[in-house]
C-alpha cells in the first residue's frame, strides 16, 4: 500500500485535499495499486464521501459519543465513510495508555488502526498491541530528501523481522523521506508491504506524476 498523509499542508488543504484524493483514485483504478490517504481532519468528511480510496484519520479519541469538547469519535469517523485510524505519528505522540485505548475503540468500531513508531524498540513494544499496521519512521528524516531506505535500510528489514517474530498478521510501512519509486522499490525488497509518504506529494507541483511513480514502486 501507498498512504499518503495530508498532514496540514496548506497545498493538500481544502478543495486540494480532494483533488489529490481523486487523482489518487484514479492512478489506483489505473495500476491497480492500493493507495490510501490520510486528509487533516477538517477536510475528511468532504473527502471520505467523494472517494472510493481507502481514507485513514489522523487520529482518534477515546471516547464513546457524548460530552467530550473537541474529541473525534471513532463512532463518528465510522459513520462518514473513513477506514483507518493514524496513531502516534511522531508529530502527534500519545502516551501509552491512551495508545492502547485509542486501539480498542478503533478495533470496536472496525476501523484499521495503524501506529508509528520512531524505532525497532518502539515497533517491538506496538506489535503487542497488535494494530493492522505498523509504519516505521525515524523521525529525523521526516520531511528531508534522504529516504529510509537510502539512510537506514537495516531499521526496515530488522524492524520487519522483529514485528513478524511478534505478530505475522501486522503489516509494516515505512517512510520518511521516501520521494522516489527506487525507494519504494528499496522498502519492499527489504520486507516492507508499503510505504507511507507525506511531503514528496503534498508539495509536487505535479502530484499525479509523483504519485504514478510511488504507486509503481509497490510490488
Ligand atoms: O506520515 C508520513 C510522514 O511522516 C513522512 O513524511 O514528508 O518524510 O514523506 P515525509
Amino acid at each position: 500500500m501507498l498512504l499518503i498523509n495530508f498532514k496540514a499542508y496548506a497545498q493538500s488543504s481544502g478543495e486540494k485535499a480532494l483533488e489529490i484524493a481523486k487523482t489518487c483514485e484514479k492512478v489506483s483504478k489505473k495500476l491497480k495499486k492500493n493507495i490510501g490517504i490520510v486528509p487533516n481532519c477538517l477536510d475528511i468528511v468532504n473527502v471520505s464521501g467523494k472517494t472510493k480510496i481507502p481514507v485513514f484519520s489522523q487520529g482518534v479519541s477515546v471516547f464513546e459519543p457524548g460530552a467530550h469538547t473537541g474529541s473525534t469519535t471513532a463512532f463518528s469517523l465510522k459513520r462518514v465513510g473513513v477506514k483507518g485510524v493514524v496513531l502516534n505519528h511522531a508529530e502527534n505522540k500519545i502516551e501509552k495508555a491512551i495508545l492502547k485505548k485509542a486501539i480498542e475503540i478503533s478495533k470496536q468500531y472496525k476501523l484499521k488502526v495503524l501506529v508509528c513508531a520512531k524505532d525497532i524498540k518502539e515497533a517491538a513494544y506496538i506489535a503487542k498491541l497488535s494494530p493492522d499496521y505498523i509504519a516505521i519512521e525515524p523521525p529525523e528524516l521526516i520531511g528531508g530528501k534522504i529516504s529510509v531506505s537510502t539512510a537506514k535500510p537495516e531499521i526496515i528489514s530488522k524492524g520487519v523481522k522483529k514485528i513478524k517474530s511478534i505478530n505475522r498478521q501486522i503489516k509494516v510501512l515505512v517512510g520518511a523521506g521516501v520521494h522516489n519509486k527506487e525507494d519504494v522499490r528499496k522498502a519492499i525488497s527489504l520486507g516492507a508491504s508499503g510505504v507511507f509518504v507525506a511531503s514528496s506529494v503534498c508539495k509536487a507541483k505535479n502530484k499525479r506524476k509523483i504519485i504514478e511513480e510511488l504507486a509503481g514502486g509497490l510490488k
